[in-house]
């Protein structure tokens, strides 16, 4: 059990690589069927700007496994910033709930939120980072690989919210981290910064390259994500141009080792970045690792509550 954890949780690096494996080791718990014992009765709002599927219902059923209660309020619902104030929102709600978790366009709503609240907020995806993905990630790779050691993981797609969580994620954790991307479209400089600062000055944490081939022959993780996140739809024509021969096709993920996976955190968009059925592939686990989110965000928010 974590002694230790930040109170708020909008980033990968508000934790340190001895708390992102014990948060990693109590999901893998709750992966084997270790029923959490908190039942605290905690109350929880979830707080969505942009559709959800799978963070939706993990957190949702995450706090029910938990003993908790969930109020869900979704984009049209509460006008974070529109209807009502940042500040405002975040000094009503914790009046009533132990938690907010919230899914937001900018970045800044939750470091705002973050700032006036008095109970944990948790990234549940902001246009620079998608921490909760993350664990549930490294929790995927971890089992299918045995170890998180000598893992090497190539991202297929732009340096967006998960793109970068992951990659501080790999930093944090010493896993080669590759980037295959058009000209353009790297990590932000930001993150950069970021994942130098983790990985020290002596080694070379992240690659970026447009060798999609040589990059996919020598990775153990082949991952892929939509080229045009939510709130990027005014750039979708100029992005499906630019990222074309960045697909990840039958014959590609073919090239790839025997034991190598392919992982899409979803939703996916066949005939963009993956050909059809790619999803259904002999190496996909992208199931297993929407299921993963589950076990992931219960150990993120016990050690958060506790
Ligand atoms: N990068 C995607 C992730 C969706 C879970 C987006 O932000 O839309």
């Amino acid at each position: 059990m974590i002694s230790t954890m930040p109170k708020h949780f909008l980033s990968i690096t508000d934790l340190t690589k001895d708390e992102l494996t014990k948060v990693l080791a109590r999901a893998a718990d709750f992966q084997s069927g270790v029923k959490s014992v908190q039942g605290t009765n905690q109350k929880f709002a979830l707080i969505f700007q942009k559709p959800s599927l799978r963070t939706k219902v993990s957190f949702t059923v995450a706090i029910a496994e938990l003993g908790g209660h969930a109020t869900f309020f979704g984009p049209e619902e509460i006008g974070l910033g529109s209807r009502e104030s940042v500040a405002d929102i975040a000094k009503t709600l914790e009046r009533y709930v132990d938690c907010i978790i919230a899914r937001v366009y900018k970045h800044e709503t939750l470091v705002e939120l973050a700032k006036v609240a008095s109970v944990p907020i948790v990234n549940a995806l902001s246009d620079l980072e998608h921490p909760c993905q993350t664990v549930g990630d490294l929790l995927t790779i971890q089992e299918y690989n045995g170890s998180l050691q000598d893992s090497s993981i190539a991202f297929i797609g732009d340096g967006n919210n998960v793109a970068s969580s992951l990659a501080m994620g790999c930093a944090l954790m010493d896993i080669k981290f590759t980037l295959v991307c058009p000209k353009g479209y790297e990590l932000p400089q930001a993150i950069v910064k970021s994942i130098e600062k983790i990985a020290g000055v002596n080694t070379e944490p992240i690659t970026t390259t447009q060798d999609l081939q040589a990059t996919v022959a020598n990775s153990d993780v082949i991952y892929t994500d939509v080229w045009i996140s939510m709130g990027s739809e005014a750039e979708t024509n100029q992005r499906l141009q630019n990222f074309q021969e960045f697909q990840v096709t039958h014959s590609l993920l073919d090239t790839a080792k025997k034991e190598t996976i392919f992982m899409h955190c979803m939703p996916a968009q066949p005939g963009r970045e993956i050909e059809a059925g790619i999803l259904d592939h002999p190496k996909s686990v992208v199931y297993r690792q929407a299921e993963n989110r589950l076990y992931a965000q219960q150990s993120i928010l016990e050690l958060i509550l506790k």
